[in-house]
């Protein structure tokens, strides 16, 4: 969960590091920091908080050199203070991590009773000791390496220079993401391909245990059993552009405002032109022959997925489990003995606990597909099929238009797989991919109640706490809207079930609790109107987000209503999270919090 980049050139790389590791940002901004090696050593500079900081340390106290390592941290042990930024130093050695290690404990215990003497609280620092201590016992440089990360165990990206040699970085990966970038008299590591795009598209990516020693003009490769290997060198897609905000004043402002067009390049991606069917590619035998779909992704992936369990149920007809990754893995789930399918949600493809639940389905001998906005991601390379989302590079921290994409290819998927299965009549299917070519045109139409969110904000913004209360494919959407607003508001807010409040947490609502209530057009509307009257009855300050028809039945309840245009098929959930982004945007917008990259968070979480 951290950003790790390196550079081994001929010329100045400080400068090009912090570039770098700007892209990585978004990977995690508790502390910043860089090391080089030239003509006197290793030296370094560090700052706690964001890179930005770390550039006015550099501005008072440049370092440069031809060789240098950096890193953007996301706390995971020690806090997030100078003291535990990254590049850690033991003697002639620095390194930056990305992950955890996981018998940091005994191997630094074993360490301090050798002399070592540690100077944080990270389980990373034990690296930068372990290499020492085998430079020590007089190996070389690449063994010393090797050794070390034979002792390691955990997760890790690393990135390491050694002694005094400025031409050359050690790199290894377990568990994180690592890419090599080949340039021109110059060699680069990054935690992804977009770290390296201002360079380079052309990357290899390590694989798991792999081990690289990086020159200027060549890499090394071995595998986990220390064998010299040959990975494919790709040219990357991600555009070397780097993402710019425009005139927008954040990047999620900004990702709210692409959704017409995402879902446009979503939407046109799965549909044949000859057929005018759902194109599927890997993911449709997988898909057809399904006897049961299990469904697992994180945070607003897993949301998407539990909009997903009601199409796929509710079309195709097959069973759906939905469930939290970091749950699944550490359960013993009952998967299908034969023709299971396994579907992972994710927007960045990197995010520990998914990927380590694909790996478990994997090994269990489900077909498994991943539904991702990053086609080079570790899971992307893992799963069976790929199913991508077309959203392009998300930056805010909090997911908006990829969260609309992962819907709209579920509803692809299970419209597609409906029809592969004969429960859908070739008119019913035609009906729904029409209603789904709508959603460009109708995410556009939804952008302009922005001003009514901004109007409705202070409510959400002066309340103790919120509720978001939805039925059918809209509870998951109340669970987003209440999940997006405390991600970026740091306000309290719970989602539940409409028809589940009367159970307990309707106890919580008082004179002025704002209740927003998701429920456009559709055979629950009824009973949904009912809880809101129950919490109007209360107090409650209902904001209704519905359609026209919607909006003539919430008027005695409420003067907040947020109407929609008409949304047909399954186009409900996925118009309807565009309300509940701007509503969350500009209640942090009023807070002032900092929107796109909220305290305690990072874009991927590559750690368990
Ligand atoms: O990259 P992923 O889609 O796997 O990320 C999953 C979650 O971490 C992510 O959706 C998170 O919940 C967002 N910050 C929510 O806005």
């Amino acid at each position: 969960m951290c950003g790790i980049v390196g550079i081994v050139s001929n010329q100045s790389v400080s400068k090009r590091l912090i570039e770098g590791l700007t892209r990585l940002e978004y990977r995690g901004y508790d502390s910043a920091g860089i090391a080089v090696i030239n003509g006197q050593g290793i030296k370094r500079r560090r700052a706690p908080g964001k890179i930005i900081n770390l550039q006015h340390v550099l501005d008072d106290s440049p370092i440069d050199g031809t060789c240098g390592i950096a890193h953007t941290r996301w706390a995971t042990h020690g806090k997030p203070n100078m003291e535990n930024a990254h590049p850690h130093q033991a003697g002639n050695v620095a390194i930056v991590h990305n992950g955890i290690i996981e018998n940091f404990k005994p191997l630094r215990e074993e360490l301090a009773r050798k002399g070592h003497v540690f100077a944080t609280q990270t389980d990373s620092e034990v690296i930068a000791h372990l290499i020492q201590y085998f430079l020590d016992k007089a190996m070389d440089e690449e063994s010393a390496f090797l050794a070390c990360v034979e002792r390691l165990e955990g997760a890790y990206a690393v990135a390491a220079l050694i002694g005094k040699d400025n031409q050359t970085l050690f790199a290894a990966r377990h568990g994180s993401p690592l890419v090599v970038g080949f340039g021109e008299g110059e060699m680069f590591v990054g935690s992804d391909a977009f770290a390296l795009a201002p360079f380079t598209k052309r990357v290899l990516y390590l694989e798991e245990g792999d081990s690289a020693v990086v020159k200027i003009d060549d890499v090394c490769v071995r595998d986990k059993s220390g064998e010299e290997v040959t990975r494919e060198i790709m040219t990357a897609s991600i555009s070397a552009v780097m993402a710019e905000k425009g005139n927008y004043r954040h990047f999620m402002e900004k990702e709210i405002h692409e959704q017409p067009e995402a879902l446009a390049r979503t939407i046109a991606a799965y549909m044949d032109p000859e057929t005018n069917l759902p194109l599927l590619g890997d993911a449709a035998p997988f898909l057809r022959d399904a006897e049961r779909l299990v469904a697992i992704a994180c945070g607003t992936a897993y949301l998407a997925a539990s909009v997903g369990k009601y199409w796929f149920e509710g079309l195709a007809g097959v069973h759906v489990e939905t469930d939290i990754a970091s749950e699944f893995r550490y359960r013993t789930p009952a998967l299908p003995k034969k023709n299971g399918t396994a579907l992972f949600i994710s927007q960045s493809g990197e995010t520990a606990d998914t990927l380590a639940a694909m790996r478990y389905c994997n090994r269990a001998g489900l077909d498994t597909i991943g539904v991702l906005n990053a086609p080079e991601s570790s899971i992307a390379r893992e799963t069976n099929a790929i199913m991508r989302t077309l959203a392009g590079p998300e930056i805010g921290v909090a997911s908006t238009k990829a969260f609309t994409a992962q819907l709209a290819v579920l509803a692809m998927g299970a419209i597609g797989m409906a029809h592969l299965r004969g429960s859908l009549s070739q008119a019913d299917t035609q009906i729904h991919l029409m209603a789904l070519e709508t959603l460009p045109e109708l995410a556009q139409q939804a952008l302009t109640v922005k001003a009514q969110c901004e109007a409705i904000a202070p409510i959400l913004a002066t309340a103790k706490q919120s509720f978001f209360i939805g039925r059918g494919v809209y509870y998951p959407l109340a669970l987003e809207g209440a999940l997006k607003l405390k991600e970026i508001t740091y306000l309290p807010a719970e989602g539940y079930a409409a028809g589940e409040l009367k159970h307990g947490p309707i106890a919580l609502i008082e004179d002025g609790t704002p209740v927003v209530v998701i429920a456009p057009t559709d055979a629950l509307i009824e009973k949904t109107i009912s809880n809101v009257e129950e919490v109007a009855a209360r107090g409650a300050k209902v904001i209704a987000i519905t359609d026209e028809a919607g909006a003539e039945q919430f008027k005695d309840s409420t003067k907040d209503i947020i109407i929609l245009p008409d949304m047909p098929g399954l186009t409900g959930p996925i118009i309807s999270a565009i309300p509940l982004q701007f509503l969350a945007y500009f209640t942090a917008l009023k807070l002032g919090t900092n929107l796109d990259q909220p305290r305690n968070l990072a874009k991927s979480v590559t750690v368990e």
